[in-house]
């Protein structure tokens, strides 16, 4: 099958080699598209659009089935994350115990670019979520999978820079 995948999205040699592996094991396990994207985001990180035409294109599943498994399931990420992930939680709780005072000082201290939730040197993604079932100790933040429990202002930024000491 002739790839028709347009010039200025073409993927190196080692990045195709990585699909090829996949789409094996995809014939394998009877198109299971879920654990091919799975494979494909545990390969870059995160599901390139270029790998979504490529796979289309090699298998001859339309594009929108991909986008449509690709929109429904959170665990999938269109773009790159950072090095690191903090988790913060916007729910009822936290915000009655100052998570927006956090979040104002997260974002004054990683300056993300309008629209975006990783940081312009990739040192940190921001998710934002509504509750992480640890109201008892609100407000909550989760920083690469450690939960930090009555959260301030000031020790969310000595951590930010816990993480940038780390990266140096
Ligand atoms: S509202 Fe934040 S942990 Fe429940």
């Amino acid at each position: 099958m002739t790839l028709l995948i347009p010039e200025k999205i073409k993927m190196d040699d080692s990045a195709i080699k990585t699909l090829e592996t996949i789409y094996a094991n995809y014939s394998a396990a009877n198109d299971n598209i879920i654990s091919a994207l799975q494979e494909i985001q545990k390969a870059f990180g995160f599901v390139p659009e270029e790998s979504v035409y490529w796979f289309a294109d090699k298998s001859g599943v339309p594009m929108s089935k991909f986008y449509g498994i690709l929109t429904f399931y959170a665990q999938f990420h269109l773009k790159p994350r950072g090095k690191n992930i903090i988790t913060a939680c916007c729910g009822t709780v936290c915000h009655v115990k100052g998570a927006h005072r956090v979040l104002f000082q997260l974002n004054e201290e990683l300056s993300f670019p309008p629209g975006e939730d990783t940081t312009r040197d990739g040192l940190v993604t921001l998710e934002k979520v509504a509750c992480l079932g640890a109201c008892s100790i609100a407000p909550v933040v989760v920083v690469n999978d450690k939960v930090c429990g009555r959260i301030t202002p000031d020790n969310m930024v000595k951590k930010i820079q816990k993480l940038r000491d780390k990266d140096k």
